[in-house]
């Protein structure tokens, strides 16, 4: 018995379109400081747009911008109990390192229901290699069976990690993790070969973060400009990596022509290639500014045709 739907469709409809990501409040990622990120009133504002939107589900982590993202969606939604939003939450990453051990995971998972009011989709953030998943999983599982939280997920596993997850869960009869939360988009295709083939043998919901690489593939830094103070892409782990690629950043130029001739801006352009996916239940996707909004409307409203879909797989090829 699985609480995620089965179908990509039914997915859709339970999760949204769009999840919204919250590491853009009191902070950016694990960044905190004076301009950076939206205030407390401008993170409230941007969840109730984003009801007005919508979503279904907001997605938030113990790690998020010291607590502050977590903190400003519990008062958001202690103020909205009756919602009907999805509260989504993760923990694993701490200042030394991943750290997936029971006693931590159980305490993380009570300090997030305090801090949120309810959690309901509860993820490992990340792969701790040493705790087995046969120490950590059962926390999460026993949360579902007690009813405590609906579902959980696992976040940025590799092919390897999901299969020793699910292996585990299964010789141990736990509840399964039924959501993965992975970086995907356009110029990060590293799960199409690995992840989403188990992720669809297995039945279980993908989700993408990062759907514009940091702000890479919202047209924003193809042409010189530099990622100024206080935006994603200046805290993006990658960024560098991307901003020195001259042949990754001459296809992201060929693509943001691409928008252009769709008529759409390249956020749109990439947003719509994830919402248009075979099996991408929702990006993930932190909107800071009230322009962006325009992103996400192009992205559902775009036509979508095999032949663009052929266009950008052959201007980004799966890895
Ligand atoms: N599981 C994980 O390990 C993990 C890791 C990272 C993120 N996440 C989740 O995923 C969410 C999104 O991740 P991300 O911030 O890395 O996503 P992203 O899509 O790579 O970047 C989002 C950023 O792109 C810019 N943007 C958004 N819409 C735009 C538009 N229409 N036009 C131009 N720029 C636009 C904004 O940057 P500016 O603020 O610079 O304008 C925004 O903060 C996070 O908030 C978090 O909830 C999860």
């Amino acid at each position: 018995m699985t609480w995620i739907a089965s179908t990509l469709t039914e997915r859709r409809a339970q999760l949204g379109r769009f999840v919204l990501g919250t590491g853009i409040i009191g902070g950016v990622a694990t960044q905190t400081g004076p301009g950076l990120g939206l205030s407390d009133s401008e993170g409230i504002d941007l969840i109730d747009r984003a009801v007005a939107e919508g979503f279904r589900v907001i997605d938030t982590a113990d790690v998020y911008t010291g607590g502050n993202s977590e903190r400003v969606v519990g008062v958001w939604n202690k103020a909205q109990p009756d919602s009907g939003m999805l509260i989504q939450s993760k923990t694993g990453f701490t200042s030394s390192g991943p750290d997936l051990s029971p006693e931590r995971v159980a305490r993380q998972l009570q300090h997030s229901v305090d801090t949120l009011g309810r959690v309901d989709l509860y993820f490992a953030h990340t792969v701790d290699p040493n705790t087995p998943w046969s120490e950590s999983l059962p926390v999460f599982s026993s949360a579902v069976e007690s009813g405590r939280i609906r579902a959980y997920g696992l976040s940025n596993v590799d092919r390897p990690a999901l299969e020793s997850a699910l292996e585990a869960a299964d010789r141990l009869g736990l509840v399964r993790p039924e959501l993965i939360q992975n970086s995907y988009s356009l110029i990060v295709r590293g799960d199409d070969l690995s992840v989403l083939p188990i992720a669809r043998a297995e039945g279980l919901a993908y989700t993408a973060y990062s759907p514009l690489a940091n702000g890479i593939l919202a047209g924003r830094y193809s042409r010189g400009e530099q990622p100024e103070k206080g935006s994603r892409a200046s805290t993006g782990r990658r960024t560098d990596e991307f901003l020195g690629d001259p042949g990754l950043m001459k296809r992201v130029e060929a693509f943001d022509r691409l928008a252009a001739e769709q008529g759409v801006t390249p956020a749109g352009l990439a947003l719509a290639w994830l919402a248009n996916h075979p099996q991408v239940a929702a990006p993930v996707i932190g909107v800071s500014k009230e322009s962006q909004w325009q992103g996400i409307h192009e992205a559902l409203g775009l036509q979508w045709t095999p032949e663009l879909s052929a266009r950008l797989d052959e201007l980004f090829p799966a890895a």
